[in-house]
């Protein structure tokens, strides 16, 4: 099943990037990066991102900082939603601002980017790429072009109360939504835990929810497109995908709350206790194995691949590539600390202080990394075996349109199947484009 879902998404990221990624795409090829001697100019960069959880980003600053006293660089924090961040960087480049120098981009956002020329394109033989996940590269390409650097990768994740499982006497994590109901019902009929919420996601709605969305529809065997970029969700597997959500808020499975988590609201409910059953992406392991006193779930909990309807799960791409703005100075400066910050030894700092997915593939076999991180083969598989959401230059209206039908659905609003069909015609129309 795994297999399968690594093939569709190679055909699916190939497939949609032909049927889409023409639209608004000026046609003129965006190279003045990738020639030698174009990205000029040292000194001062500032740097976008989003919320730099562990500190760990502004450490390699600072390293980097000591060392080039006269290039130094500045992080301006973005807002922690996915949506904000990019907001804010497509009206940096809609109004052509020299404000920020590198962007920290989602995966999804390439090929708008690299098709309005907001970012520049990289010189590829300048960078490694042999040494990185592949996946995570085909992320950072538009038409076969580098317009992006990985930085780290992300797949979804169960995270699951190894305690609490344990003494409802269940050995293993579940590998089926029936299973891990079933185990919930356990594991709440023990004493004092009748109050725990059995499983949320990110199903606020913004990029995390079309995220969800397209694991459960996978997770059910289907697929938001197929193989050849057709939309696909008018089917039974979508439909089983996105019942399992919507029935799951109807039952109080899934607590009411997370209606309105992203990635940082579920992750303080996981490690304040409150969940059995947590999706969310690696980054959540360090954070909730904290010894501070900050996660009550330090060491009671593991992670597992996600479960699906009738077998494992299959999870969705994510990650983040840096770029540089097509309207900034000092693009040689930016060149040079992107190649620092996605170097082995960076890549393996931010593996330890943030517990995020490395995009160099040599470090999930590292014995001293594997040691302290006991599932990076589980991630490793994970990310090589996710699905890619669609490669598009429209991809905002393709992520409105996905999760207005799966907040509507999910908040019986609508019935899925009127909210897949209505999908369905959507995404024909965004397709066909
Ligand atoms: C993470 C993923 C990214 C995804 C986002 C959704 O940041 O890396 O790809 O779009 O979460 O919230």
């Amino acid at each position: 099943m795994i297999g399968k879902a690594s093939v569709r998404g190679a055909a699916l990221l190939a497939v949609a990037a032909v049927v889409l990624a023409g639209c608004g795409d000026s046609g003129s090829d965006n190279s003045s990066g990738g020639q030698s001697g174009a990205l000029e100019g040292r000194g001062p960069i500032k740097f976008a991102t989003g919320k730099d959880t562990s500190g760990n980003m502004q450490k390699l600053v600072d390293e980097w900082n000591t060392k080039h006293a006269d290039q130094k660089v500045t992080i301006t924090e973005l807002p922690e939603s996915a949506d904000d961040q990019r907001d804010a960087m497509v009206r940096n480049a809609q109004a052509k601002s020299k404000e920020f120098t590198i962007l920290n981009l989602d995966v999804v956002w390439t090929a708008e980017f690299a098709a309005n020329q907001w970012v520049v394109q990289l010189p590829q033989d300048q960078f490694d790429l042999d040494n990185f996940l592949e996946p995570a590269v085909n992320t950072a390409k538009y038409r076969d072009k580098l317009y992006a650097v990985p930085v780290y990768s992300d797949g979804g994740l169960l995270y699951y109360r190894k305690d609490l499982l344990t003494a409802a006497g269940i050995t293993a994590a579940p590998k089926t939504w029936d299973e891990m109901q079933q185990d919930c019902a356990k594991v709440k009929a023990l004493p004092g835990n009748a109050g725990l919420g059995c499983y949320a996601g990110q199903f606020d709605k913004y990029e995390g929810l079309t995220c969800n969305f397209s694991e459960a529809v996978q997770s059910a065997g289907g697929s938001v497109l197929d193989d050849s970029g057709k939309p696909t969700v008018n089917t039974q597997e979508a439909k089983d995908g996105l019942s399992f959500l919507a029935d799951g808020l109807k039952s109080g499975e899934i607590p009411q709350a997370a209606v309105t988590y992203e990635e940082e609201d579920g992750r303080r409910a996981f490690q304040d206790g409150q969940l059995i059953f947590h999706r969310n992406w690696p980054y959540v392991y360090a954070k909730a194995s904290a010894t501070d006193g900050s996660s009550k779930v330090n060491g009671k909990f593991d992670i597992s691949p996600l479960p699906g309807k009738s077998g494992p799960g299959v999870s969705t791409l994510g990650g983040h590539n840096f770029a540089i703005s097509a309207f900034a100075e000092n693009k040689a400066t930016a060149l040079d600390f992107i190649k620092f910050f996605t170097s082995q030894e960076s890549e393996k700092s931010n593996l330890l202080a943030t517990s995020q997915a490395p995009t160099r593939a040599n470090l999930y076999d590292d014995p001293a990394l594997v040691k302290q991180f006991p599932y990076l083969a589980t991630l490793k598989e994970s990310i090589l075996n996710a699905v890619p959401r669609p490669q598009a230059v429209k991809y905002n209206e393709v992520t409105a349109a996905i999760q207005e039908a799966a907040y509507s659905a999910m908040n019986g609003k609508s019935s899925v199947d009127d909210a897949l069909k209505d999908l369905q015609s959507k995404l024909e129309d965004l397709t066909a484009q």
